[in-house]
C-alpha cells in the first residue's frame, strides 16, 4: 500500500491542503517532515475556515492519525496554541503524534531570527520571523535542543546553557540586544513536559509499523521546492529540505516505500520573501492576480509577489521530486484574461535556455519566454469533470501538461473543498 508524498512545485502556497482532502478519506497516517510554523495552510471545509501553521492539514480529518516527524521543527507554544483553537471548534486532535528527534523552537530562535534578517538590511531573506532557520542551523551544528530534552530538567539546562554561552555574546556584543537568562528558557520549556509526553513516540518505528500493515500514510511536504535549502534558490530559501527526498530523511521511512508523488502547482506563480521570480509581473496585471487570487500570506499577512506560469520550474520540480502526478490549482483564478503569457524557456545573456540555470546569477538575471494561450470567459468554478472545462481552459491545461514533465491528474477550480476536477487517481 502506498506511502504518498505532496510538495510545493513552486514557492509555497500552492494549496497543498486541497490535494490532502482529495485523498483524506483513504489516508490513516498524514505526516508533517519539515518545517515548522512557517507554513500557512488555508482549508476551506463547507462555511468554516482553518489557518494551519504546524500542525499538517490532514489533522482536518476524522480518523486520521496526524504525526509530527523528526524532519520538522515544533515552537511548544504555537503547538499547544494551535491543538486548542481546534480542539474548541470541535477537531478531535487527540490522536497528534510527535518525534522525541524534532527540534525545538525557542525564544532564543525567534529573536536571532528577527535580528539577523535586520542586521542583512538590503539582502534580507524575508523570513517569516518564527525562528525556523536559527533552530535549524542549531541542529546542524549540534547544539539543537530536542524535545525529548524537555522531559529530562538536568540535559535540557545543560543543553539550554551551552547553546545561550555563545548566542548571548551575539545578542550583547553584535545585535545589541539583552541577554537571554537560562531560567526562563528552561522553566518555559518544562512547562510544556506534562501535556507534550502522552504525545511523543517514536515516529520511525510507528510509520515504520504502519505500512507494513498496508496502512495509507501521506507525507505533507511544507513550503516547497524552490525554497529548499538544497535545491531552491539558496540564499533566498527555507532552512529545510522541502523536496520529496526530504520525506525519507524527515521521517525515517525508507526512500523506496514512497509510490506516488503529488507535486502542487498553481495555474500562475506566487511567492513571498526575497529572491528571483523570473515571471513577476510589478504592474497591473501582477495586481489583478493578486486580488483575483487573495495572495496574502497566511502566515505573516504579507502580499505575495504574482507572475505567469514558469514551465522550466514545473519540468525542475518534477525532476528533482520524481513527480508521478501534478494538481493545478487555481485555474479559476485566470478565468476573464484574454490572452494568459506561459514562460515556456528564459533568455540568459541573449541566449535561450530551456532549463533553470545551475548558476544563481544567471537565474537571477533570466528573462521569461513567453508563449501566449487564448483565455476564457465562462465561470468553471462548478466544473467537476475535465470535460466541464471551456475548451480554451482543456486547452490551456493540456498546453501546461505537456510542458511540465508530468500528467495534471486534478484541476482546482475555486477554494472550497470540492471544487476539484480529477482526471486520473492520485492513489491508486
Ligand atoms: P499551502 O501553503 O500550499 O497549503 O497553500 P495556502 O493555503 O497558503 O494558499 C492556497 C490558498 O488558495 C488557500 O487560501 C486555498 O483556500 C486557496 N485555494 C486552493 N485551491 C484553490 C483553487 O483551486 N482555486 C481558488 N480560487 N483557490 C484555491
Ligand atoms: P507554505 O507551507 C511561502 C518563505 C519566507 C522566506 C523564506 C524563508 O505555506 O507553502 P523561513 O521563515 O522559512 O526561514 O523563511 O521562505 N516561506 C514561505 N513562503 N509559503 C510558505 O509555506 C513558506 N515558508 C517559508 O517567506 O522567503
Ligand atoms: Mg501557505
Amino acid at each position: 500500500m502506498p506511502a504518498v508524498v505532496i510538495v510545493g512545485a513552486q514557492w509555497g502556497d500552492e494549496g497543498k491542503g486541497k490535494a490532502t482532502d482529495l485523498i483524506a478519506d483513504r489516508i490513516d497516517y498524514v505526516v508533517k517532515f519539515n518545517g515548522g510554523n512557517n507554513a500557512g495552510h488555508t482549508v476551506v471545509i463547507g462555511d468554516e475556515k482553518y489557518a494551519l501553521h504546524l500542525l499538517p492539514s490532514g489533522i482536518l480529518t476524522p480518523g486520521v492519525t496526524p504525526v509530527i516527524s523528526n524532519g520538522v521543527v515544533i515552537d511548544p507554544e504555537v503547538l499547544m496554541e494551535e491543538l486548542d483553537a481546534l480542539d474548541a471548534r470541535g477537531i478531535d486532535v487527540s490522536k497528534l503524534v510527535i518525534s522525541s528527534h524534532a527540534h525545538v523552537i525557542t525564544q532564543y530562535h525567534r529573536t536571532l531570527d528577527r535580528v539577523t534578517e535586520r542586521f542583512l538590511g538590503k539582502r534580507q531573506i524575508g523570513t517569516t520571523g518564527r525562528g525556523i532557520g536559527p533552530t535549524y542551523a542549531d541542529k546542524i551544528n549540534r547544539v539543537g535542543i530536542r524535545i525529548q530534552d524537555i522531559f529530562d530538567e538536568g540535559i535540557l539546562r545543560q543543553k539550554v546553557e551551552g547553546a545561550l554561552e555563545q548566542k548571548n555574546h551575539l545578542l550583547v556584543k553584535i545585535y545589541n540586544r539583552r541577554a537571554i537568562e537560562v531560567d526562563e528558557v528552561v522553566t518555559e520549556l518544562l512547562s510544556y513536559a506534562d501535556r507534550l509526553r502522552p504525545m511523543v513516540h517514536d515516529t520511525a518505528l510507528l510509520l515504520h509499523q504502519a505500512l507494513e500493515d498496508d496502512k495509507v500514510v501521506l507525507f505533507e511536504g511544507g513550503q516547497a521546492t524552490m525554497l529548499d535549502v538544497d535545491h531552491g534558490t539558496y540564499p533566498f530559501v527555507t532552512s529545510s529540505n522541502a523536496t520529496s527526498g526530504g520525506a525519507a530523511t524527515g521521517s525515517g521511512i525508507a526512500p523506496w516505500r514512497l509510490s506516488r508523488v503529488i507535486g502542487i502547482i498553481k495555474a500562475y506563480t506566487t511567492r513571498v520573501g526575497s529572491g528571483p521570480f523570473p515571471t513577476e509581473l510589478e504592474d497591473e496585471s501582477g495586481e489583478w492576480l493578486r486580488q483575483r487570487g487573495s495572495e496574502f500570506g497566511t502566515t505573516t499577512g504579507r502580499p505575495r509577489r504574482t507572475g505567469w506560469y514558469d514551465a522550466p520550474i514545473a519540468r525542475y520540480s518534477a525532476r528533482i521530486n520524481g513527480v508521478t502526478d501534478f494538481v493545478l490549482t487555481k485555474l479559476d483564478v485566470l478565468t476573464g484574461l484574454e490572452k494568459i503569457p506561459v514562460c515556456v524557456a528564459y533568455e540568459v545573456e541573449g541566449q535561450r535556455v530551456e532549463e533553470i540555470p545551475w548558476s544563481q546569477s544567471d537565474f537571477h538575471h533570466a528573462k521569461p519566454v513567453y508563449e501566449y494561450f487564448p483565455g476564457w470567459e465562462e465561470d468553471i468554478s462548478g466544473a467537476r469533470s475535465f470535460e466541464d472545462l471551456p475548451d480554451k481552459a482543456q486547452s490551456y491545461v493540456l498546453a501546461l501538461e505537456a510542458m511540465s514533465g508530468a500528467r495534471m491528474s486534478a484541476i482546482g477550480v475555486g477554494p472550497s473543498r470540492d471544487a476539484i476536477i480529477q482526471r486520473h487517481s492520485l492513489l491508486d
